[in-house]
């Protein structure tokens, strides 16, 4: 992989390796303040759970026990770096499955121990937040973040690393969440965003009418439950074709993007800011990206994704957070204290 350029001088050079084990993914990376991300690794469970049809929190647990320290070791071989070198050890404590979370936080407790530096606990939405950041050209603050994941639907306003700001959030399905459920009801396997992505593209919006929950109430927040059931009663007790299930897919990827955009543009709006900042698996799409990038040249903001490969989780993300946090002087627990936090809102956290 080509290094980055610096992201942001710090007092000296730092190389911080991120652990990563919040939900399905083992994900471990180092980076370099003055060299960017110079070893990365990752591992999806994804074969493992979608014979079950979503994720199972203990098979999760046990195969991140497997793989972590091989996946730590190929990350370092990748960069040509000893555990020596490492500055600190910065790992998810949240929110995600508990058992998992333990994994990684255990691991990083115990080196950072053994090597006498610092164990830096990470709010996994920050490191999706911040995954922008590590893209060639990498937003300033402050921003407007849309996260949107698998568990999470949030709206932030980010003035500077550390303060952030919840706007709105969905009351009840995450958009990732509706779109696994919608992929379930046309016959995909866990996680079926992707799939069913795939499966609108060949297919015609407004062949089926589909609603828009929340799209013109005052507020910043979201709903997809009504979407997904609406999904469930255009299917019906009937076998569709291959053509209307393409059809209908393309009409709820359609709801889901043009929900996303308008609450997005609304935020801006509201907040006065042009800087709008997309993370999370869901904005891999690429519909929404699509209709992102025309929304902001029409309405003049400026749109800023995580490379596709850093969209979902990953280690890198943790990795350069830690950084961030360790270069700017951000208070963290000590090392022997670690917990994790399988339910965290991101806006209480401080600096
Ligand atoms: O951020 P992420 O990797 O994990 C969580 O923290 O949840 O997001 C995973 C979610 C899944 O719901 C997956 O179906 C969705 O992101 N996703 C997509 C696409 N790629 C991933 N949804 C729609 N279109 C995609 N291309
Ligand atoms: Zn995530």
């Amino acid at each position: 992989m080509p290094p980055i350029s610096p992201i942001f001088p710090g007092p000296a050079s730092l190389l911080v390796l991120g652990i990563e084990t919040s939900c399905d993914e083992t994900g471990i990376a180092l980076y370099h303040t003055d060299r960017g991300l110079i070893g990365q690794a990752l591992h999806s469970q994804v074969d493992l759970h979608a014979v079950y049809g979503g994720v199972v929190p203990e098979m999760a647990s046990r195969d991140h026990v497997r793989r972590i320290i091989p996946l730590i070791r190929n990350a370092l071989t990748e960069a040509n770096a000893n555990l020596s070198d490492l500055s600190a050890i910065a790992y998810t404590a949240g929110p995600g499955l508990a058992g998992a979370l333990l994994v990684g936080a255990s691991v990083a407790s115990a080196m950072a121990m053994g090597l006498g530096v610092p164990a830096i606990p990470i709010h996994h939405l920050e490191g999706h937040l911040l995954s922008p950041m590590l893209s060639a050209t990498p937003p300033t603050f402050p921003f407007v973040a849309l996260l949107v994941s698998g568990g999470h639907t949030q709206l932030m306003r980010v003035t500077q690393i550390g303060t952030y700001e919840l706007l709105g959030e969905t009351l009840d399905d995450a958009a990732g969440e509706a779109f696994d459920k919608a992929a379930q009801m046309l016959g995909f396997g866990y996680p079926g965003g992707p799939a069913l992505s795939a499966l609108a593209s060949g297919g015609t919006p407004g062949q089926f009418t589909l609603p828009r929950p929340m799209m013109k109430s005052a507020n910043l927040d979201f709903s997809f439950a009504g979407l997904k059931t609406a999904v469930l009663t255009r299917i019906g007790d009937r076998t569709l074709s291959a053509s209307e299930k393409a059809d209908l897919a393309a009409e709820f990827e359609q709801a889901v993007v043009e929900i996303l955009v308008g609450k997005s543009r609304a935020a801006l709006a509201k907040t006065g800011i042009r800087d709008l900042v997309v993370a999370g698996g869901v904005g891999a799409n690429r519909p929404l990206r699509k209709a992102l990038d025309q929304a902001g040249t029409e309405g003049r903001f400026n749109v800023h994704y995580p490379t596709l490969e850093l969209c979902t989780d990953n280690g890198a993300m943790i990795a350069y957070t830690g950084a961030r946090r360790l270069a700017q002087g951000l208070p963290f627990r000590n090392a022997l204290a670690f917990e994790v936090r399988p339910r965290w809102d991101l806006a209480s956290i401080t600096t």
